[in-house]
């Protein structure tokens, strides 16, 4: 069924695993992943952006993921990642989404906050929480191009939580969007000193390109929820091109979307293992 994030990621907080929070584009992609959870009985998140609600619309996504949701007996939230501002957050809300991120880590520190606060102050009364970030995952998210290389500060991160009352704090540690040019540097040791002082489940952005094994030590301290976006893209899309080289004629989508949604099931259950949520749902 679809529930909102809260409890999932407290559980996740209690038992030190992760849930996998997946962007989807299309019926497909919402299928593959739903599909993927149940199978391995877990717990998951299907997120949107705000270029993907442009697309097709809120209620769109909406009710393609609550009747996938209704289909399935694990845990299904859908978030609004990246919200962009107050108003799309509201919408997302009244739509029924069950998890809001609102992104203002563009912004300087006490716009950031009272921007946050603002949606935590919407959202709340409704029970649904919310995500923020401090500090700035770098590279291309959306249609959005982050040049900033600010990490997330723990002293910094510490009044943060406090004076937005947030749910969940995306940390900026070294990861970025998009596809990596050269290997990562994770800090670890920055996400271990954020832990010791914010007690929420803290959130990995840009884990499309990250090494498995790097994605575990960043769950062994303390990383809750785990996003992936560009690497489902490129399963989708290898699919659909698979099958239409191989053929010319195929005309019919459902052929090559079975495809796409067969590669995104694979990527994903790969990686629900990885966040060791399977049997969690
Ligand atoms: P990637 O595209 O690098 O997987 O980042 C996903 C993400 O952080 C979505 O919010
Ligand atoms: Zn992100
Ligand atoms: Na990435």
């Amino acid at each position: 069924p679809l529930v909102t994030s809260k409890e999932m990621l407290l559980d996740a907080q209690k038992g030190n695993y992760a849930v996998g929070a997946f962007n989807v584009e299309n019926m497909e992609m919402v299928m593959a992943v739903v599909e993927a959870a149940q199978e391995m009985q877990s717990p998951v998140i299907l997120q949107t952006t705000p270029s993907t609600v442009k697309y097709a619309g809120l209620n769109l996504y909406y009710a393609n993921v609550k009747a996938a949701a209704e289909r399935a007996s694990v845990p299904v939230a859908l978030h609004l990642d990246h919200g962009d501002s107050f108003e799309l957050a509201v919408q997302a809300l009244r739509e029924g989404y069950t998890s809001i991120m609102i992104d203002g880590s563009h912004l300087p520190l006490g716009g950031n906050t009272k921007l946050v606060r603002r949606v935590v102050e919407a959202c709340h009364p409704c029970k649904v929480p919310v995500e923020a970030e401090l500090g700035c995952v770098g590279g291309k998210e959306d249609d959005l191009v982050n040049h900033c290389a600010g990490l997330t500060e723990p002293e910094q991160a510490v009044e943060f939580v406090q004076q937005t009352g947030i749910d969940f704090l995306a940390v900026a540690i070294g990861t970025a969007h998009g596809v990596y040019k050269g290997t990562p540097r994770i800090r670890l040791d920055l996400l271990s000193e954020i832990k010791k002082r914010v007690f929420i489940p803290l959130v990995l952005h840009g884990t499309s390109g990250v090494e498995d094994d790097v994605v575990r030590s960043c769950i062994q301290e303390g990383i809750c929820k785990v996003n992936y976006a560009t690497d489902l893209r490129i399963a989708f899309s290898d699919g659909v091109k698979r099958i239409l080289n191989e053929d010319k004629s195929v005309i019919d989508p459902k052929i090559y979307g079975k495809m796409g949604k067969e590669l995104v099931k694979r990527y994903v259950q790969d990686k629900i293992w990885v966040c060791k949520s399977s049997g969690r749902g």
